[in-house]
């Protein structure tokens, strides 16, 4: 293969990408990135307000083949009504990404909340997003990947999949389901439908955003939390990742550059999995 075939790759021109969570601080840098490389991108979140400042970052001519989209990922009357809208307007969906997902301080053991005492429906908040969440919009826009017999899900599992980590139960069982949905998905469609539906998933490690911040940032002084500090100690190359260095790996496994690669998970953690502790 040359350079000019291997590049074509990732031209995404008239290619359309739905992401949820895309208003989100990792959904939406993977959104600009795909636009960047010509993919039409339906922008799904429920809360749109953050999403003129993607359009401003993605510049006027990547903006115009973006559409910001309503929607709750567990509603699936709001699925459906974002799926007809988006197939309105692009005709085909090429790609899905599962962006939305995340936990929450009342889902999260600590000094002030043991395990025991974590309340049942902010643990089920946890369990619901990131499990159904990615489970609904996968039989909503899976169904139409069926249909055209090709399309790719990308899901975003996280690190604490293969080694849960202290204090968040919920969300480490729950995002060990993503793996596991991950793979059962991509069994499923690739015997049932089509052996060119592919599903993958990335497990990125520590990257600074919203749903976290209160567990590595110190409210008070600003600085690195002993669990921020932790963290960085377990993580080989000593920092946080920043959002973009997922794109790689988002461009790939979206891309006919991986078009044998299904049911994998791939870690973007700066080596914290293979990280023995010694
Ligand atoms: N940050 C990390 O270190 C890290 C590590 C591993 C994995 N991840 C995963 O990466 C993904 C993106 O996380 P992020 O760090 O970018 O978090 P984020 O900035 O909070 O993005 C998540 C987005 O999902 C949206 N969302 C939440 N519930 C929704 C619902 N029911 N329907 C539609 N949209 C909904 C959020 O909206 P609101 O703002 O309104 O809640 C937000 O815009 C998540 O799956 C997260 O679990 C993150």
């Amino acid at each position: 293969m040359d350079l000019a075939t291997l590049t074509r790759q990732y031209d995404f021109t008239g290619r359309t990408v739905v992401i949820t969570g895309a208003t989100g601080i990792l959904g939406g840098e993977m959104a600009c990135a795909l636009a960047g490389c010509g993919a039409n991108v339906a922008l799904l979140d429920r809360n749109l307000e953050p999403g003129g400042r993607l359009l401003d970052l993605m510049g006027p001519d990547a903006a115009s083949r973006a559409a910001l989209v309503a929607v709750d990922v567990l509603d699936r009357g709001s699925l459906d009504r974002a799926c007809a809208s988006v197939r309105e307007r692009y005709g085909r969906i090429d790609a899905l990404v599962n962006a939305a997902g995340g936990n929450k301080p009342e889902a999260t053991a600590g000094p002030d909340r043991s395990f025991f005492d974590l309340p049942t429906d902010a643990l089920r908040w946890v369990f619901d997003l990131n499990i159904l969440g990615t489970i609904l919009p996968s039989q909503v826009f899976g169904r139409v990947m069926a249909e055209q017999g090709d399309g790719v899900v990308l899901n975003v599992s996280s690190m604490n999949a293969f080694r849960p980590l202290t204090r968040i139960a919920a969300y480490s069982a729950a995002k060990a389901g993503v793996n596991n949905f991950t793979q059962w998905l991509a069994v499923h469609m690739a015997q049932q439908y089509s052996p060119r539906i592919r599903v993958n998933a990335i497990a990125p490690g520590f990257f600074l955003t919203r749903q976290n911040e209160f567990l590595l940032v110190d409210k008070q002084s600003g600085g690195m939390t002993p669990r921020g500090q932790s963290i960085l100690a377990h993580t080989p190359m000593g920092r946080y990742g920043s959002p973009e260095d997922l794109l790689g790996a988002v461009l790939w496994l979206l891309s006919p550059a991986s078009a044998f690669v299904t049911g994998a998970v791939i870690p973007i953690d700066g080596g914290f999995a293979a990280f023995s502790g010694v």
